[in-house]
C-alpha cells in the first residue's frame, strides 16, 4: 500500500481520545477520500470530532461494534480499518465480562467482517498493558506478555486474533502497541480518568497530587500527536503487515516525576504529593524499546514530556468547565473490584 491518498478509512472508537486525534491526523496529512467513524460514545465525545460538519470527508455513525448490522454498514467500501474502540482498564475491574466482550469478542467479529469485505489493511490498536510489569527494560516486541488485568488479557486476545487473521487467511493486519498516551481530550473523569489529567485538574484546584504507592512506578508517556502519527505511519508500512510493533517515547517517567512536572506546569511547587496505598495489579515499570518501529517507519517522537505537560495544563485551563466542575467528575478512589467499594483519598477533595 503506497499511502492513504484517496482511501476510505474506518476508525473504530474515533470519537475517543486517541481515535479523534488519529482522525485529525488522517484528514490533515494523508488526503483520504473518506474517514468514517463508528463509536457508541460510551467514553467518546462528539465534540472530539472537531471537523464533523465542516469536512465532508468525515462521517460519523453512533453505533456499537457489537451490532453486526452497524458493522456491515460501516465496512461498505472501506479500504483500511484502524481499530481503537475498547473499554478501559478500570472498567475491566468492575465489569470484566463486558470488557472482554468489547475488547476481544467484538475485535474478532470485526476482523471476520473486515475479511469478508476484503479490506486492504487492518491496524489493531493494542496496548502495553498486555505485557504486565516489565521483566526487563526497555521492552521490545519479544518481551513476554503477562497481563495483570482482564483489560490487558482482552487486548492480548485481540492481538492474537489479528495475528491469526494474517497467519490463517493472509489478511493484511498490523498490531500496534501504544504505551501511555497523554494530551488534549484525554480523560480525567470517572472510569476512564488517567493519572496525568486527573493530577492536572486537582492541581488547578489547589489540591496536591495523589500518588499510589511509593510513586517510583514508571510509565512511558507519549504525546497523542505522536501516537496518532505513529499509527498512521504503521497503516501505510507494508513491512509492518503481520508484525507487532511497540509504540512509545522510549523515556521512562516515574509517577513522582509526573507529579513534579504537573505542579511546575501549574506554577504550584508548594503542592506536596500525598501517597496512598498501592493499586492492586498496578504495573511497576513500562518503557518501550522503539527501535523496531523506527527501523520500519523512521518514526521518532517530537513532543518532549515536560513541554507536553505544560501544553496540557493550558488546554485544561481553557476548558469551558471550571477546574472545580471537572474535579467533581473525578473518582479519586483506588482501583476497586466493585463500584461500591471504599474510596480512599476522597477526604482530600
Ligand atoms: N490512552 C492510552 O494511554 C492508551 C495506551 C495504550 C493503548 N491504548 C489503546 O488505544 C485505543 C484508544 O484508547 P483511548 O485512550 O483513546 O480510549 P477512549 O476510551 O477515549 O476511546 C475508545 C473509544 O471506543 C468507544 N467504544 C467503547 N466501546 C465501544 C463499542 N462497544 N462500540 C463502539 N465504540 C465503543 C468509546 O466510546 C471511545 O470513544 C484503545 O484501543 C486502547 O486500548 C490507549
Amino acid at each position: 500500500m503506497s499511502g492513504l491518498e484517496g482511501a476510505r478509512v474506518l476508525v473504530t472508537g474515533g470519537a475517543g481520545f486517541i481515535g479523534s486525534h488519529l482522525v485529525d491526523e488522517l484528514l490533515e496529512h494523508h488526503d483520504p477520500a473518506e474517514v468514517r467513524v463508528i463509536d457508541n460514545l460510551a467514553n467518546g465525545r462528539i465534540e472530539n470530532l472537531v471537523r464533523l460538519g465542516t469536512d465532508p470527508r468525515l462521517r460519523f455513525d453512533a453505533a456499537d461494534l457489537r451490532d453486526g448490522d452497524a458493522v456491515e454498514r460501516a465496512l461498505q467500501g472501506v479500504d483500511v480499518v484502524m481499530h481503537l474502540a475498547c473499554l478501559g482498564v478500570r472498567h475491566s475491574l468492575h465489569d470484566p465480562v463486558e470488557n472482554h466482550d468489547v475488547n476481544a469478542g467484538a475485535t474478532l467479529t470485526l476482523l471476520e467482517a473486515a475479511r469478508r469485505h476484503e479490506v486492504r489493511r487492518f491496524v489493531h490498536v493494542s496496548s502495553s498493558e498486555v505485557f504486565g510489569t516489565a521483566q526487563y527494560a526497555p521492552m521490545d516486541e519479544r518481551h513476554p506478555t503477562w497481563p495483570e488485568t482482564v483489560y490487558g488479557g482482552s487486548k492480548l486476545a485481540g492481538e492474537a486474533y489479528a495475528r491469526a487473521a494474517f497467519r490463517t487467511h493472509g489478511m493484511a493486519t498490523v498490531v500496534a502497541r501504544p504505551f501511555n498516551t497523554y494530551g488534549p481530550r484525554s480523560h480525567f473523569e470517572g472510569d476512564s480518568g488517567e493519572v496525568l489529567p486527573r493530577t492536572i485538574v486537582r492541581a488547578l484546584c489547589g489540591l496536591p497530587p495523589l500518588v499510589y504507592g511509593d510513586g517510583e512506578q514508571t510509565r512511558d508517556f507519549m504525546h497523542v500527536h505522536d501516537t496518532a502519527r505513529g499509527l498512521a505511519a504503521l497503516a501505510v508500512c507494508d513491512e509492518a503487515v503481520g508484525q507487532t510493533v511497540n509504540l512509545g517515547s522510549g523515556r521512562e517517567v516515574t509517577i513522582n516525576d509526573l507529579a513534579a512536572a504537573v505542579v511546575a506546569g501549574v506554577g504550584r511547587p508548594d503542592l506536596v504529593p500525598v501517597h496512598l496505598e498501592d493499586r492492586p495489579g498496578d504495573v511497576r515499570r513500562l518503557i518501550v524499546d522503539g527501535r523496531y518501529m523506527k527501523s520500519l517507519t523512521g518514526f521518532e517522537t517530537k513532543v518532549v514530556f515536560e513541554d507536553g505537560v505544560a501544553d496540557l495544563v493550558g488546554w485544561f485551563s481553557s476548558r469551558p468547565q471550571t477546574p472545580q466542575e471537572m474535579l467533581a467528575r473525578i473518582e479519586d478512589r483506588n482501583w476497586v473490584a466493585s463500584a461500591t467499594s471504599a474510596a480512599p483519598g476522597e477526604e482530600l477533595s
